[in-house]
């Protein structure tokens, strides 16, 4: 890759930014994006092409963990620079032939844009040109049930995802949202959370004798969340 080929500059998303609207052709019709998802939580991917190996593993483990992310209220969407036929075709060959760690049969039933103009990939930054200038990166968009970007992960193009981890995530935004916490390093339900900090002297000094905190010094106190109680708020059943 030629690192000193000058390129467009382009403006990214960030956190907190009202997630960039668009309309686009899917797999499953059309989408105003993201008026049509408003109410849920929806991760918005990109990946590089159709019919290459890691996406196809990729696709797979997403498809069969739909339900899993639908149970959080969170809709899964997908975008590469390829034309629709592309998409079908591949699409209906993973279902068809391809069988992979004990996955098989398995439909993609949530949209895949097609972005051959590159318009919607552009707006979310999804093309990092010093790693390809025609596919778009492992782009991960974590948006809100009010339209806001909540966290963004990107991957370059030779490494698969992890989807333990993008559902770990919005399991933790929910929870902070729900519980108005946060989530120490490598936090999952049931794990003890971590309270706001302490805006004052006197409530650096009352935290620190709360019998219910466990503060380990006044600015990093945690407190216990029962795991039942977080899934029964952020999962539907
Ligand atoms: C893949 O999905 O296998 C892939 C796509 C683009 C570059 C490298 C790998």
């Amino acid at each position: 890759m030629d690192q000193n080929v000058e390129h467009e500059v382009v403006s990214m998303p960030r956190i907190g930014d009202a997630a960039p609207e668009f309309k686009a052709v899917t797999t499953q019709g059309n989408i105003n994006f993201p008026a049509d998802y408003k109410g849920s939580w929806v991760i918005l991917f990109s990946h590089p092409a159709d019919f290459t190996p890691v996406c196809t593993s990729e696709f797979m483990t997403f498809a069969t963990m739909e339900d899993q992310f639908a149970n959080a209220n969170c809709k899964l969407v997908g975008l590469s620079i390829d034309g629709l036929y592309s998409h079908i075709a591949w699409l209906r060959t993973i279902k068809e032939k391809i069988e992979y760690k004990g996955m098989k049969d398995v439909e993609v039933n949530f949209p895949l844009i097609e972005d051959i103009t590159m318009n919607v990939a552009k707006k979310y930054g999804m093309i990092q040109p010093n790693e390809d200038t025609t596919k778009a990166v492992r782009a991960v968009f974590f948006i809100d049930p009010k339209g806001i970007i909540r966290a963004i992960i990107y991957y370059p193009l030779s490494l698969g995802r992890n989807f333990d981890e993008l559902y770990r995530v919005v399991l933790a935004l929910k929870t902070a949202d729900e519980f108005g916490v946060a989530t120490p390093a490598d936090w999952r339900p049931g794990d003890d959370v971590i309270i706001g900090p302490a805006g004052s002297c006197s409530g650096a000094k009352d935290r620190m004798e709360d019998s219910e905190l466990d503060c380990k010094d006044w600015f990093f106190c945690t407190k216990k969340l029962d795991k039942n109680k977080v899934l029964d708020k952020i999962l539907k059943k």
